[in-house]
């Protein structure tokens, strides 16, 4: 029996995690977020009714499971009390020991948020279209040391002190440079003592929880937010969140180690989209990419915002492979193909007269290549129902074939519809 498994977005994000997490939740015992924040937006459908979660594991819709926000994740304290009072008002959640926190993932504030947005606005053309939810000045300050973190919510002293401190530095950026008003340390402080009331009854040592899980043999499903595409070392930046969205980050963002994950699954969609700016070689700026739009329903769980919708591309899916070691593929989305008579695939990129076989980690680069496409016939039916891989179309069985082919990566779950039953299990990942 395999007992860890991560779930990564292979591509930018919206791959359809949420869905597969709540899948697979029936087989694990514990479900870990490691990296992000409330910049993420999943989605289950459970019956009629449609949960999109920001921060808490998507596994938090099966009673009984427990769910962890790892070390690696940035917390909005507000956006993580309202998941909590919907999830509650809906029914869920009931049992407040179903969550713990690590002490030491770290803290967004106000001025994050404020300067996500101040910060974009400067930035003309060259926008990265964050989801404005301070995600990137929280990671600056971990980076930079000077972040808040969850156990400080624990001290009051030290709370205060680095919340003095912190707006010395942003709110001379904020009043002298960005000419907007600033903050005062009280109402911060307040504030934050409130949210601390209702918070720390969550907040422990997760890195130890979760080791001592493994050690007690307990399965454990780590939840990727964002996709591989979006990672801040290895996407395409500057267009990337400012987290590692990459599996090595399971490990690094829930504070186990490397060799305790036995397998990384990959979600990729059966098309392509993006939210945001930055490069998209397969891009559909027509009534293809429309029709994917429409059919998919590709508008941002977190900010509403119109999808980039295109082809599947081949070329970052083998990149995606390489860099978190996939395992296994978990097609999503395939039914919103049904309808087309001829679907592509991207195989290969043109640059300026040569063949590139490998994404290129340039995005000045990406931003210039040509997709090289194979073209293959559509299965023109409906395929939401279908329960067994042998029942899907030749033509769609063909379609997922060849994308096994060109990642060399074995796909082993299909899913058909949004709904937690419409999908195709081929191989389930917690079995050898
Ligand atoms: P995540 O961020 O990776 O969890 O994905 P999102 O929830 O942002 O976006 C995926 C969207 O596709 C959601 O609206 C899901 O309900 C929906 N979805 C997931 N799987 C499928 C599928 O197989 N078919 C269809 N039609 N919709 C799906
Ligand atoms: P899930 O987990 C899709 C994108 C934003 C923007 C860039 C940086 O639902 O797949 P940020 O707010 O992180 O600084 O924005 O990253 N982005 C996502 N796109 N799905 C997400 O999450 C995303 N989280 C961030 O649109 O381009
Ligand atoms: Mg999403």
């Amino acid at each position: 029996m395999v007992k860890n498994v991560a779930i990564i977005g292979t591509q930018w994000g919206d791959e359809g995690k949420g869905k597969i997490v709540d899948i697979l939740s029936e087989y694990t015992d514990i479900v870990v977020r490691f990296q992000g924040g409330n910049n993420a937006g999943h989605t289950v459908k459970v019956g009629e009714d449609v949960f999109i979660l920001h921060l808490i594991p998507s596994g938090i819709l099966h009673p009984g499971k427990i769910c962890v926000i790892g070390n690696g994740v940035v917390i909005d304290p507000q956006a993580l009390l309202e998941e909590i009072d919907t999830l509650k008002k809906n029914g869920h959640f009931l049992d407040d020991s179903a969550l713990l926190i690590s002490e030491d993932a770290h803290l967004i504030m106000p001025y994050h948020k404020k300067l996500d947005q101040l910060k974009e606005k400067i930035k003309g053309t060259s926008k990265i279209g964050t989801t404005g939810r301070g995600i990137g000045p929280a990671y600056e300050d971990k980076v930079a040391r000077c972040g808040i973190r969850c156990r400080d919510l624990l001290n009051d002293r030290v709370m205060r002190e680095k919340i003095k401190k912190n707006l010395l530095e942003k709110n001379h950026l904020i009043k002298n440079i960005l000419h907007e008003d600033g903050f005062e340390v009280y109402e911060i402080y307040h504030q934050y003592n409130e949210y601390a009331e209702r918070i720390k009854g969550y907040i422990t040592n997760t890195s130890l929880f979760l080791n001592q899980a493994i050690k007690n043999g307990k399965r454990i499903l780590f939840e990727g937010a964002q996709g591989t595409l979006l990672d801040v070392d290895l996407g395409t930046y500057p267009y990337v969140t400012s987290s590692n969205t990459v599996a090595g980050e399971a490990a690094t963002g829930s504070g186990i180690g490397p060799t305790r994950i036995e397998r990384v699954i990959g979600i990729t969609k059966a098309y392509t989209t993006r939210v945001g700016g930055g490069p998209f070689p397969t891009e559909l700026n027509d009534k293809n990419g429309k029709a994917l739009r429409l059919k998919g329903e590709e508008y941002g769980a977190t900010t509403g915002r119109p999808r980039r919708c295109g082809w599947f591309d081949s070329v970052a899916a083998r990149y995606s492979t390489r860099v978190n070691g996939l395992d296994g593929l978990v097609i999503t989305k395939l039914d919103v193909l049904d309808e087309f008579d001829k679907i592509f695939i991207s195989t290969a990129y043109k640059y300026k007269g040569s063949i590139l076989e490998e994404f290129p980690s340039d995005s000045f680069i990406l931003d210039e290549c040509e997709p090289v496409y194979e073209i293959m016939n559509g299965w023109k039916s409906n395929t939401t129902d279908i329960k067994e891989f042998s029942g899907l179309p030749k033509e769609a069985q063909d379609y997922i074939r060849r994308i096994e082919e060109l990642t060399g990566v074995e796909a082993i779950m299909i899913s058909v519809g949004a709904k937690r039953k419409e999908a195709i299990m081929i191989k389930n990942p917690f079995e050898e």
